[in-house]
């Protein structure tokens, strides 16, 4: 009986290959897998190029739904952002693509699963960590990292194989998307200090094209996940799908990053996410009026964590359940609406509400209103104090060269 393998199928020119090199130098039959996570290309075609690469089947699934709801809305009530910057779009996909392949193994009994990632990425640091927990015994092939071709290698290799080239003229430039955004690597892009030319934006408009008005939305939360969007109810997908493009028509959600990889490269990445962008500014915005000031801060080291987790692979942790659940916690009251001003590439938080919000008008007014009684400030403070003051009478510690401005200028 021929041995079974499932490979992780993206329809470009590498897996392709794959599909080719694991049937002919490997001798399995082989199951392309593809998961649907948003913007695909033609799906037809990718069906038929799989076939004509050899496959015995290949299976296109669905998983947008899925992947809003169990990776990406978690990632959000997070505020998730690796680096401070990147919105983890590739790095949140990896883990459900994990599930979605041993699923499919385990349905045709197969006990191989192969992916094209190479070995410099963190992608296939992902893919197989989080395929061997979720099966330890699994046999792992990662083509890129076993033959590591060139570009031209892998083209030669297709022509000379009959393996048919992606419709598109193939670019110097390595992307990976789904529709939580678009990742952006290779070409001229190696080099931070060239600019990224405007030709590897796809879904963001430059800002000398972006409207001169702007424009205002805005979205409803419930237990830190949107609901509406100017008022109307919609579901995740629509919600996601719709910001992506009023967002980016805007110019938001561009980002330009030398971020360090788990394998410890630093590597010069673009994004666009602008959906993602306004959504993760949107949420804490909301959580600056619902979380009290202990919330904040610890949820922003934990935010933090949880971040580095699903960038570094580990979502089928114990750890990022014992994260989860505190994040989780969190959130209940995190309920209200967030009004934004989209303009010329940047996200404007122009008011935010919440009939659980912790802003009491009575205690910040400076106006009439005013219910604080500033005389109870005064032993606050003495007793806030009091320790500085203890230790500066018995110590001496203000006196050092740290604190005196003069010494500083005279050496
Ligand atoms: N650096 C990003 C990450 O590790 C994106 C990788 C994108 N992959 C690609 N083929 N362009 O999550």
């Amino acid at each position: 009986m021929t041995k079974k393998i499932v490979l992780a199928y993206s329809g470009g020119l590498d897996t392709s290959v794959a599909v080719n090199i694991l049937q002919k130098e490997y001798g399995y039959e082989v199951y392309c897998m593809t998961a649907d996570l948003g913007n695909l290309p033609d799906s037809q075609d990718i069906v038929r190029r799989g076939l004509e690469s050899g496959a015995v089947e290949v299976e296109l699934i669905d998983a947008k739904a899925d992947f809003l709801q169990h990776f990406v809305l978690p990632a959000l009530k997070a505020n998730a952002l690796y680096q401070n910057k990147y919105p983890l779009a590739t790095a949140l996909a990896r883990p459900l693509i994990a599930q979605m392949l041993i699923e499919k193994a385990n349905q045709i009994g197969a006990n191989a699963i192969a992916h094209g990632c190479t070995g410099k990425g963190n992608d296939q640091v992902r893919f197989d960590v989080s395929l061997q927990t979720l099966k330890p015994d699994v046999e792992i092939i990662a083509t890129g990292r076993e033959n590591n071709m060139t570009r031209e290698e892998v083209i030669v290799y297709a022509n000379k194989n009959n393996i048919p080239l992606p419709p598109i003229k193939s670019s110097p430039y390595s992307t990976d998307e789904n529709i939580w955004g678009r990742s952006i690597e290779c070409g001229d892009l190696e080099d931070p200090w060239i600019a990224p030319p405007e030709e590897i934006y796809e879904w963001t408009k430059p800002i000398n094209e972006t409207p001169m008005q702007g424009e205002e939305i805005e979205i409803e939360f419930k237990n830190g996940e949107p609901v509406s969007l100017n008022k109307q109810k919609i579901d995740t997908i629509s919600m996601v799908q719709q910001l992506n493009d009023i967002a980016g028509k805007h110019g938001i959600g561009r980002i330009d990053m030398v971020e360090d990889r788990i394998v410890g490269i630093k590597s010069r990445e673009i994004y666009e996410s602008p959906a993602a962008i306004v959504l993760l500014q949107a949420h804490k915005s909301l959580e600056s009026i619902t979380l009290t000031r202990k919330q904040i801060e610890l949820k922003e080291f934990i935010d933090n964590e949880y971040g580095k987790m699903i960038y570094d692979g580990l979502w089928f942790s114990s750890h990022h359940i014992n994260l989860a659940s505190y994040i989780n916690s969190t959130q209940e009251h995190v309920n209200g609406t967030v009004r934004l001003k989209l303009w010329h590439g940047s996200v404007i938080v122009n008011g935010i509400k919440s009939d659980e919000s912790l802003y009491d008008p009575k205690l910040a007014t400076y106006g009439d209103d005013d219910d604080f009684d500033q005389s109870i400030a005064k032993g606050f403070i003495a007793i806030w104090g009091m320790p500085l003051k203890t230790q500066a009478k018995k110590q001496k510690h203000t006196e050092k060269k740290e604190f005196n401005r003069k010494s500083y200028l005279n050496n």
